[in-house]
């Protein structure tokens, strides 16, 4: 018998009940992990990720990352079921588009607790829960990469710029605990964020701005983030790792 590459190990998903973090929730179940799939305002969809898991390898915790008290009781939570936590993936986000002039400052405070504070005190919280081979995910865009960026993407791609740099600072401080940091920066990718407010002819142009000429799946970011949480990426960290086709 084959032992799953996850077997025991327990992975906290923010998001993780739709989008990419539904496909990722699906994916480290399957290589044997134990889940924690987090969302912070659709049950159903929530229940319908651990129906497709099992409710003994998984269960759903509403939490607003953008809340540090919320995200303390999400970690409290996962350690009372599994007793203990490996992965963390930081996948929650969102992305309202404003350009400069007409973006509130309510709008631009949501898209930094959600996008920015709540990845960064979520691993506050979870490290010390955390031991040695630990992996923490984040997610940023290649939109940070790419010169067909639009002026409406100002706050979002703002927020995905602190990722950025928190991959950076914290590979470095928590190497001292064996803990690796990356962040994936997907390109655009068939999700409910991404295909919001877009029409046919928007889509047929974003699939242009790859060389594959098409928007990317979930599960594509998915086996990436397999990969990130696996032991073949022991020697990876403070890694902003783009997957987009080859768009930037
Ligand atoms: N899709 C793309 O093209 C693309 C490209 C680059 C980067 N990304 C990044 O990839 C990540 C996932 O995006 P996605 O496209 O999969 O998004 P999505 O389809 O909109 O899914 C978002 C998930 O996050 C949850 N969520 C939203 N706000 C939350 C909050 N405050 N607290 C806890 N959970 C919250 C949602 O649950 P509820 O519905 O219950 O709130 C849902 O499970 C994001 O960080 C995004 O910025 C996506």
């Amino acid at each position: 018998m084959t032992t799953k590459p996850l077997a025991g190990k327990v992975a906290l998903i923010t998001g993780g009940s739709k989008g990419i973090g539904r496909a990722l929730s699906l994916r480290l179940a399957a290589s044997g992990a134990n889940v924690v799939v987090n969302y912070s305002s659709d049950s159903t969809s929530a229940n319908e990720t651990i129906s497709a898991i099992s409710a003994e390898h998984a269960f759903a915790v509403k939490a607003d990352v953008g809340s540090v008290s919320d995200v303390g009781r999400l970690v409290d939570a996962t350690i009372e079921r599994f007793g203990k936590l490996d992965i963390v993936v930081a996948c929650a986000g969102i992305m309202p588009l404003s350009e400069l002039e007409k973006l509130t400052e309510e709008e631009f405070d949501r898209v930094m607790s959600v996008n920015v504070k709540g990845p960064l005190f979520l691993t506050q919280k979870a490290i010390p829960h955390m031991t040695s081979g630990g992996r923490i995910i984040l997610f940023s865009t290649t939109l940070n990469a790419a010169s067909t960026v639009t002026p409406n993407y100002l706050a979002y791609c703002t927020s995905k710029g602190a990722i950025d740099q928190m991959t950076r600072i914290l590979s470095k401080d928590l190497a001292r605990k064996g803990i690796l940091v990356n962040a994936i920066a997907p390109g655009p990718t068939a999700t409910d964020l991404f295909m919001k407010g877009k029409n046919e002819q928007v889509l047929k142009m974003i699939a242009g701005f790859n060389p594959q000429g098409r928007i990317g799946s979930p599960e594509e970011i998915a086996d990436v983030a397999a990969f990130l949480a696996g032991e073949g990426s022991k020697w990876v960290t403070g890694q902003v790792i783009r997957v987009n086709g080859g768009m930037a």
